[in-house]
């Protein structure tokens, strides 16, 4: 049987080597902690080469009933244009059983998914820079225990559907988790996270810009960081630009199935482009 008709097949924390030299073959990085919090969070899917690697890979994180991310979607440039990314997708949509889908595509993977059905109703540009670290304005605090609940709950209303396995797995994943609290309870939160040597400043969910931005200060740390903005928030990209980032290369944000309810304005950073 050929690879191109190889059945696509749940993968295990086993498979995570196979998962990052297919990346490698792409020229991403191998992303340790990343793939490790995907494995954790979500199903990952892949079609091996029938030589001990992998031929593709898809990953489908599900939020509850409403909304499920797509990421990952990688093909070995040895089978590329043969259908698999297709073929992986495909699988991908029919099992994530959710009102809506959601991915942020390359330039690669726009078309495929335009003909899959999926929309644009955004861009994200990745700001790459040096940062002086962060700022003791004190306006953030360290999270504890006690903010789960309400960290929980602001994400819910803000992304649009229940991300409750990924907000517990955040204060593990994140280096930094803050929030900002004031009398009915947490009103924001926002942390960072390593990822080959960069720091990824996100997520950043906030009532505000200045609650956002101040987030944005406080959890930033010395040396290389990232920040994936959505370019419905200028004041982020006038914070990286003023902070001396620049532009590294752009997504476009695209949602297939029924519209997300969500609150694009308090979502100012995600916790990485394949979670949404
Ligand atoms: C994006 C990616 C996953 C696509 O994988 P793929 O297996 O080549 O995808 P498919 O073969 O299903 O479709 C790709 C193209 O091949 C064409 N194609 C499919 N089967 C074909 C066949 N048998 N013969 C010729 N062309 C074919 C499709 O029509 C499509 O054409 P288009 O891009 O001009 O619209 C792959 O290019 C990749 O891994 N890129 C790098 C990583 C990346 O950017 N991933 C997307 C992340 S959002």
């Amino acid at each position: 049987m050929s690879v191109l008709d190889g059945a696509v097949r749940l993968l295990a924390i086993d498979d995570l080597g196979a998962c990052q030299r297919l990346a490698e073959d792409r020229e991403w990085g191998r992303e340790d902690h990343k793939w490790r919090f995907l494995f954790s969070v979500g199903d990952v899917y892949g079609i091996d080469d029938g030589n001990g690697e992998l031929a593709g890979t898809v990953v489908s994180t599900p939020y509850g009933k409403d909304v499920t991310a797509i990421s990952m979607v990688l093909v070995a440039k040895r089978f590329e244009r043969r259908g698999l990314g297709g073929r992986l997708m495909r699988h991908a949509m029919d099992n994530a059983g959710t009102a809506s889908l959601c991915l942020t595509a390359t330039e690669y993977g726009r078309p495929l998914y335009e003909r899959l059905g999926f929309r644009a109703v955004g861009l994200c540009t990745a700001y790459k820079g040096e940062s002086d670290g962060p700022s003791k304005r004190g306006v953030t605090v360290p999270v504890e225990a006690s903010d789960m609940p309400g960290i929980h709950a602001l994400d819910t209303e803000v992304f649009g559907a229940d991300r409750s396995q990924l907000v517990e797995g955040l204060p593990t994943f994140c280096e930094t988790l803050r929030v900002v609290r004031d009398e009915t309870g947490v009103v924001g939160y926002g942390g960072a996270w390593k990822n080959d040597g960069v720091v990824i400043v996100g997520p950043v969910i906030a009532q505000d810009t200045e609650t956002a931005l101040a987030l944005v200060e406080e959890v930033v740390p010395e040396g290389p960081i990232r920040l994936d903005i959505d370019h419905r928030h200028p004041e982020l990209i006038g914070w990286a630009e003023r902070h001396g980032l620049r532009p590294a290369f752009t997504t476009t944000i695209m949602e297939y199935g029924e519209p997300i309810t969500n609150d694009p304005a308090r979502l100012y950073l995600p916790v990485a482009q394949a979670l949404g």
